[in-house]
């Protein structure tokens, strides 16, 4: 299981030893949110802050784009250090040129779906696509509860994924802890961002490392 701390939940004002904590934990990935206040209901950060912190890890980061109409910063991300960049489905009028665009600027391509966004929206785009995000709230913010649905869907786009010989991953952002962590790896997710669960938790590394032999 590929574990993706969101340093949503993190504190802020000591970012850097937040960071350095995830270098010496089992965590595969870095998430990022970046919210604009349009696409979702808050606004959380941008640039300078995935530059920051990228320079203080070689951590893949796992960046989720809450933003409308994002065609015009891609290459901006690819700079400032992502290595996957997902955008929602509901926020791209252009999603195929969205998504060739992001793997054009040599990042793997990821498309996120909204608790309520049908499976099935992502058929005719299996090839362009990397990884499929199920968010498991309803994006904007974190410390939200688990939609148990979300365990379905996986389910759902697992089959999908066989059917169509695709090899996309799947990965499960929102009110992820160790109560729906094994049911979301049996029903197929190869990915989970845990942001709440890991930052308040007394020993963040150890249920990074819980999470990941979940
Ligand atoms: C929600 C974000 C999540 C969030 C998850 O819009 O996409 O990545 O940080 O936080 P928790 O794990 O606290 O639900
Ligand atoms: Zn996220």
């Amino acid at each position: 299981m590929i574990i993706s701390p969101s340093l949503l939940a993190c504190d802020f004002g000591n970012i850097q030893k937040e960071v350095e904590m995830l270098n010496q934990s089992e965590a595969d990935w870095i998430h990022i949110d970046v919210m604009d206040g349009v696409f979702v209901p808050n606004i959380s950060f941008g640039f300078p802050v995935l530059e920051a912190v990228r320079k203080h890890t070689s951590k893949v980061l796992d960046v989720h784009l809450m933003v409308q109409d994002c065609s015009p910063y891609i290459e901006a991300f690819k700079k400032a250090g992502a290595d996957w960049l997902t955008v929602h489905y509901e926020a791209c009028t252009h999603l195929h040129r969205t998504l060739t665009q992001i793997r054009d600027c040599g990042m793997k391509a990821g498309i996120a779906l909204n608790p309520h966004t049908p499976i099935s929206v992502i058929l005719p785009l299996v090839s362009e696509v990397d990884l499929v995000l199920i968010m498991s709230v309803n994006p904007g913010f974190g410390g939200q509860k688990f939609i148990p649905n979300a365990i379905n869907r996986v389910q759902e786009l697992a089959q999908l994924r066989e059917k169509t010989n695709a090899s996309f991953l799947i990965e499960v952002d929102g009110g992820v802890t160790m109560d729906n962590a094994q049911a979301l790896k049996s029903a197929g997710a190869d990915a989970l961002v845990a942001g709440s669960f890991v930052f308040h938790s007394p020993q963040p590394s150890t249920t990074i490392t819980a999470l990941k032999n979940c």
